[in-house]
């Protein structure tokens, strides 16, 4: 009806989407004046020195660089496996470097995970019995622990290898495990520690995939490699010298053969 005032009860309040995407959420890995030494004096090592790092929800940042340039010192702070001699680490805006033991043995059980070079599987567990640990761990019920472990080794393609011990599973196959088990309780961050450090190309394109299917899942990822197919597949990649973070560049693009070019 002409000259009729148009209903605008049921459109929605953009006045309230605005308050709400002005509100970021924290990042959920931040870093800041991250410094870790070792020894004294003569023997002081600066493993990292002054690393200032905001890893966001969903985001996979790589971290390359030369053989003991501090990549795993790094990722040992980030997921509070090790303290800093200073700085802060926040998760999800919370601190977590200055929590009590107690404190902080539950995060590293529940909001962060790591996948190591080595897998570090339970080589007397199969392999769903290694993938539900951390959530029995974390106290959920033997079934539910187990229904997830299934799940997940299902969506990672091992749904034939679940009761296979880690002894019987090729390279890729054992990393694939490891980042299954590293799923189980949702953490909210990822670590990956040279996850395809041990892997031929094969098993390496292989876990790579698997990576590149997290990242689309919304997982937040931190992977430290050698390998620049991996950085080149980040959302921003790093490269790391003396203990700091030296230079950051995109997924695709010349840059990334010069990570490449940089590699130690
Ligand atoms: N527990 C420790 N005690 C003394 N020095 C250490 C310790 N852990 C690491 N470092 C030293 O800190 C520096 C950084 O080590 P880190 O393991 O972080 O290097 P990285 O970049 O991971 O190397 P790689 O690529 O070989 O794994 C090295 O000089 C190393 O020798
Ligand atoms: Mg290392």
């Amino acid at each position: 009806m002409p000259g009729k005032e148009p209903d605008r009860s049921k459109e929605p309040d953009r006045s309230k989407e605005r308050i709400v995407s002005l509100a970021a959420p924290p990042p959920v890995l931040s870093a800041r004046g991250q410094r870790k030494e070792y020894g004294t004096g003569e023997g002081l090592v600066r493993a990292v020195d002054g690393v200032d790092l905001d890893v966001g929800a969903g985001e996979t940042v790589a971290i390359t660089g030369p053989s003991g340039c501090g990549k795993s010192t790094l990722l040992h702070l980030l997921g509070g496996l090790d303290r800093p001699s200073g700085g802060e680490v926040r998760l999800n805006g919370r601190r977590i470097d200055d929590l009590g033991e107690k404190a902080l043995a539950r995060v590293r059980r529940t909001e962060v995970a790591y996948v190591f070079q080595s897998f570090h599987l339970l080589e007397e567990l199969t392999a769903v019995e290694n993938v539900e640990l951390p959530a029995l761990l974390a106290g959920r019920s033997p079934r539910s622990a187990r229904r997830r472990a299934l799940d997940l080794l299902d969506r990672l393609g091992l749904a034939g290898r679940a009761r296979h011990l880690p002894s019987a599973l090729s390279g890729g196959q054992r990393q694939r495990v490891a980042v299954a088990r590293a799923l189980s309780n949702e953490p909210l961050a990822v670590l990956a520690d040279e996850p395809t450090g041990n892997l031929d190309s094969a098993a390496t394109a292989d876990v790579l995939r698997l990576f590149a299917e997290l990242r689309d899942a919304g997982q937040t990822l931190v992977i430290v490699t050698h390998d620049p197919r991996v950085a080149a597949a980040a959302d921003r990649a790093f490269s790391m010298r003396d203990g700091v973070l030296a230079g950051e560049s995109g997924p695709a693009g010349p840059a990334c053969g010069r990570l490449a070019g940089a590699e130690g």
